[in-house]
Formats: C-alpha cells, sequence, structure tokens
C-alpha cells in the first residue's frame, strides 16, 4: 500500500467571503476565476497583473491592488492564496499570519506542502463538480483524471441534476405525507436514477424523472401526514423485483449495487443463509420475509415463493429477493425471474459473488492455474429432474471441478468420480461454511476426503473442488480465520516446495 498522508477534501462555501490574492500571475489568474465562480468576494494584491485580471477589475468582478503585498493586507481574510514567484513574499505572510492571531487558512502555489490546503483539479459541468487530488505530486494527472471522468459522464450528470433540482423543489413540497415517507421516497427515486444513469441512457433518466413526478405527486394525495412508510405502486402498477446475489457469507462481498438496491427495499425475500449485516442493509420499516430452509422447518416451494414476490410487487415499489451467491447460478433465479417475466412484473438481475468461486478463493485454492488448470466446471452434487426426481451426478471433462449443495452427497459425488476414472489420489478439498469467520477446510486425496471430512465434523453449506489446484490450499493459506488442512505434496506439483506431508487434523487458524 502507497505510503501517502491524505488530506481531508472538503468543499468550501465562500459565497460573500473576503478572500485574499497574492500575485497577479497566470496561477493567480486561475485561482481568482475559480474563487469568482465560487462566489466569493476577491481582492488581489500585485504591482502587476494579467490582462484577464485588470479586466475582472474593471467589470467589478474583483478588487485589484496594484502594489506590493503589505503586512495590513491580511486583516478582514480568513482565506488567502499565495501565487507570486518571490519566496520572500510568501515567507512574510505566514509569518503575518502569526502576528494576526487568528486562523486564516493559506494555500501556497510555490510550496503546497507549506500551506494549508491544496487546489485539486476541477472539472465542472452544472452542479456537477469533478475535484481531483494527487496531493500536490502531480497536479496534471490531476487534471487528465478530472477531465476524463467529466468527459465520460458529466454531461449525463450535470443533465440529471438538472431535472433532480426541479423535481426536488417543485414536486416534492406537494407532498403531504411524513418526514419518514418523504425521505423513503427520495431514496427510491435515487436508486431508479443512478441506475438510469449508470446505463448512460439519458432518455431513461428522463422517463425515470417523470414516472417519479407521477409516482410523487399520487402519494403526496394519499398519504397522512406523520405516516412512515415507504411509497407503495397504485393498484394498476407493479414494482419492480431485484434478483440479487448477496454472496457466500462474508457481507463484504455484497455488489455496490446490491447495496443501494437493498437500501431503497420495501421488502426483502430472503434465503436462510444471508448474514444479519446484509440485512440491516434494508430500511428499518422494509418487509422482511425469510424464505429458506431452516434446520428442522419446511422449505417454502418454489411456487409459494414466486407468489409471495407476485404479491409484495403489487404493494411496494422495490422489492428485493436475495440470495445467497450469485441469483442465476444453481439458485433457481432463472425460474424466479421466468415467473416475473410471464406474470408482467418488471424485474432487474444483480450478479453476485458466487460460492463457487468466492469459497475456493477464501481456501486459497485457484480455480484456474497456466501450469495446472485451464477449465473449470460447476455442478450440483445434487441433481434432480424438474419433477423433482434425481439425476446422476455429472462429472464434466473441466481440469477443475466444482459441486455446490454437495457436503450431504460427498459419497456419492466420490463413487461418480471414481467411476468417470478420477485416481484415488486425485486431491479433494471440501470447504464449509467458506468466506465467513467460521470457514473450515479439508484437503485429502479422493480415496480418503469422506473419512477426513466426517472425521472433521463439517457442516453445511460446503463446496467441493476437485483437482490438481487443491494443493495450493496450503501453500495460499491467506483467510485467517479459517484453515486449510495440508495436503501431502510431490516435486510435481503445483505448491511445488512444500516437503513435509502433513496428516489432515483440524488446522483451523485463528
Ligand atoms: C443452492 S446453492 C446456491 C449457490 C449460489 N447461487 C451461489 O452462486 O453461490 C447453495 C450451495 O452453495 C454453496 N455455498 C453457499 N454458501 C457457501 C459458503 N459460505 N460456504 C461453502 N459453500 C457455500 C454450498 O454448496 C451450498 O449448498
Amino acid at each position: 500500500m502507497d505510503d501517502v498522508q491524505h488530506a481531508y477534501p472538503i468543499f468550501l462555501d465562500l459565497h460573500g467571503q473576503a478572500c485574499l490574492v497574492v500575485g497577479g500571475g497566470r496561477v493567480a489568474d486561475r485561482r481568482v476565476r475559480r474563487l469568482i465562480d465560487s462566489g466569493a468576494r476577491v481582492t488581489l494584491v500585485s504591482p502587476r497583473a494579467t490582462r484577464v485580471i485588470r479586466q475582472l477589475h474593471e467589470r467589478g468582478e474583483l478588487t485589484y491592488v496594484a502594489r506590493a503585498y503589505l503586512r495590513g493586507d491580511l486583516a478582514g481574510h480568513n482565506l488567502v492564496l499565495l501565487a507570486t514567484d518571490d519566496e520572500s513574499v510568501h515567507e512574510q505572510v505566514f509569518q503575518d499570519r502569526l502576528d494576526e492571531g487568528r486562523p486564516i487558512l493559506i494555500n501556497d502555489a510555490m510550496r503546497p506542502t507549506r500551506g494549508d490546503f491544496t487546489v485539486p483539479a476541477l472539472h465542472r459541468e452544472g452542479a456537477l463538480s469533478v475535484a481531483v487530488s494527487t496531493g500536490g505530486l502531480m497536479p496534471r494527472l490531476a487534471a487528465a483524471v478530472s477531465a476524463e471522468v467529466g468527459r465520460l459522464f458529466g454531461q449525463t450528470a450535470a443533465a440529471l441534476l438538472r431535472r433532480y433540482r426541479t423535481w426536488k423543489t417543485t414536486v416534492m413540497p406537494r407532498h403531504r405525507s411524513g418526514a419518514g415517507a418523504v425521505r423513503a421516497l427520495r431514496r427510491a427515486v435515487d436508486q431508479r436514477l443512478l441506475e438510469a444513469f449508470r446505463s448512460g441512457d439519458l432518455a431513461r433518466v428522463a422517463t425515470t424523472l417523470e414516472r417519479a413526478e407521477k409516482l410523487s405527486l399520487l402519494e403526496g394525495k394519499h398519504t397522512r401526514p406523520g405516516s412512515a412508510p415507504p411509497p407503495r405502486p397504485g393498484p394498476s402498477q407493479a414494482g419492480t423485483v431485484y434478483l440479487v446475489g448477496a454472496g457466500p457469507g462474508d457481507p463484504g462481498l455484497l455488489t455496490i449495487k446490491g447495496r443501494e438496491v437493498l437500501r431503497s427495499a420495501g421488502a426483502v425475500v430472503y434465503d436462510r443463509l444471508i448474514d444479519a449485516a446484509v440485512l440491516e442493509l434494508a430500511p428499518p420499516w422494509a418487509e422482511l420475509a425469510p424464505v429458506g430452509k431452516a434446520p428442522g422447518r419446511q422449505c417454502m416451494s418454489q411456487e409459494a415463493i414466486n407468489q409471495r414476490l407476485k404479491e409484495l410487487a403489487g404493494s411496494h415499489e422495490v422489492v428485493v429477493r436475495l440470495k445467497g451467491g450469485d441469483p442465476f447460478l444453481l439458485g433457481r433465479g432463472g425460474e424466479e425471474a421466468d415467473f416475473l417475466q410471464a406474470e408482467g412484473i418488471p424485474y432487474e438481475v444483480v450478479p453476485g459473488v458466487s460460492a463457487a468461486v468466492a469459497v475456493p478463493a477464501y481456501a486459497g485454492i485457484p480455480l484456474t492455474h497456466r501450469a495446472w488448470a485451464s477449465s473449470v466446471a460447476i455442478s450440483t452434487a445434487h441433481p434432480v429432474c424438474a419433477d423433482g426426481t434425481p439425476r446422476p451426478i455429472a462429472v464434466p471433462e473441466a481440469d477443475t471441478l466444482v459441486y455446490l449443495m454437495g457436503l450431504g452427497n460427498l459419497p456419492a459425488v466420490v463413487e461418480a468420480l471414481r467411476s468417470e476414472g478420477k485416481t484415488p489420489d486425485t486431491p479433494v478439498a471440501v470447504v464449509s461454511m467458506g468466506t465467513t469467520v467460521n470457514q473450515q477446510v479439508v484437503t485429502a486425496p479422493l480415496e480418503a476426503i469422506v473419512e477426513e471430512v466426517r472425521r472433521a465434523g463439517l457442516r453445511p453449506p460446503a463446496v467441493i473442488v476437485v483437482g490438481e489446484v487443491v494443493r495450493f490450499a496450503d501453500r495460499l493459506r491467506w483467510f485467517r480465520s479459517g484453515g486449510a488442512e495440508a495436503f501431502p505434496v510431490d516435486e510435481t506439483s503445483p505448491a511445488k516446495g512444500r516437503t513435509t506431508p502433513k496428516a489432515t487434523e483440524s488446522a483451523r487458524a485463528g
């Protein structure tokens, strides 16, 4: 990590504030224009000044004092920008500040580290300001980055902000509901607008706002003061169902988009394995509907889950269907999307980090490696037909095989692998409760894995990984909350360098 002391970035409101600029060259010229743009009252002191500065003075936009800096010039100013090429003048100003004995913020263009603040590179478009700093290290790079960000997003963001300002100032005040409901409405609108913005489609931004305006007026008529529930669509409208992947366990693996959708949820339909920290992101009034399988409890049927989604979409603007890992990977997300499509209910998919890749990664197992594996196949260890009848476990032709839903079916997985020709010494890993503080990893050759897993007492959920890459688990043990058990390695193994074959004793690191 870079050893950088970051400055605290702020945007100052300088409207009507008296600011002093010392110096009259090109740097002062740039500084002055930005200060005027921010509404500051500027006095500039310098024996010489650029043509632009003199013109600004003539137009009454600043006060130009055509002489060298004098000690008394600091009086009445709380912000000073030094932009001369005379070191002694700058030193004099710092000395005078001490004598003044009051806080005056100084920027020193000659030696940025001596001053109290630096001036970032800026791209401005409408209400949008993109300020970039390299900590004074490479101002040209900062300018290039802010300009590039502005080029990529500036126009759309500025257009969105223009429309949003109108919405906030004209439509929101007509809203008669309580402050909580207004906040919730704003959040829901923000969420949709951000998504429209990300699509880069100005027309979508416009239609999203139009819809928000209509909805807002509707809500304003019907909600009572003091009530705090989030906005609900009318009978003819359907809310949108977001099929969101929550990742495999570590709440940090939720995507930014997933988090934003959750924050505006009116209802959350979630699986049992979802971490409480993820659920807490939903607003306090959001309806929480658990539908996952819990020990000793009957699992809700897919049909019942679909009906619940439909029902909630009729009464909430944003419904989040929160699923473990990725919604479209062995998670029935496809079936739910298919149902919503058939019912004409708007839906969007927010992909998640799948257990199939994240759990091996947290166990130090790279699913591919140029020297050892160039293909991966992900399968269920519990395959069933659409009518629920079991199907044979697949053994695809890939260098690395990943099985989900396999702990209870481990002997059958081993049997399938053996009958498809995998040798008894094929490396296998079983990772239980991956990416969480309870992660446990057991590695063993195919012939011993069932016994080792039984001995370690692993609990579901677990991912099974088969292939040479499993040998890395011992060497790449980076996740300290879990433990990888050592797999015997030989000279030609990918984990070359480890020499002591260890028994498979439990090795949970703290
Ligand atoms: C119904 S599948 C859903 C998979 C999910 N859609 C995904 O992309 O991760 C559930 C299986 O994912 C695996 N799984 C989910 N979370 C896990 C975790 N934290 N540790 C190990 N395996 C996990 C297990 O194999 C579990 O049986």
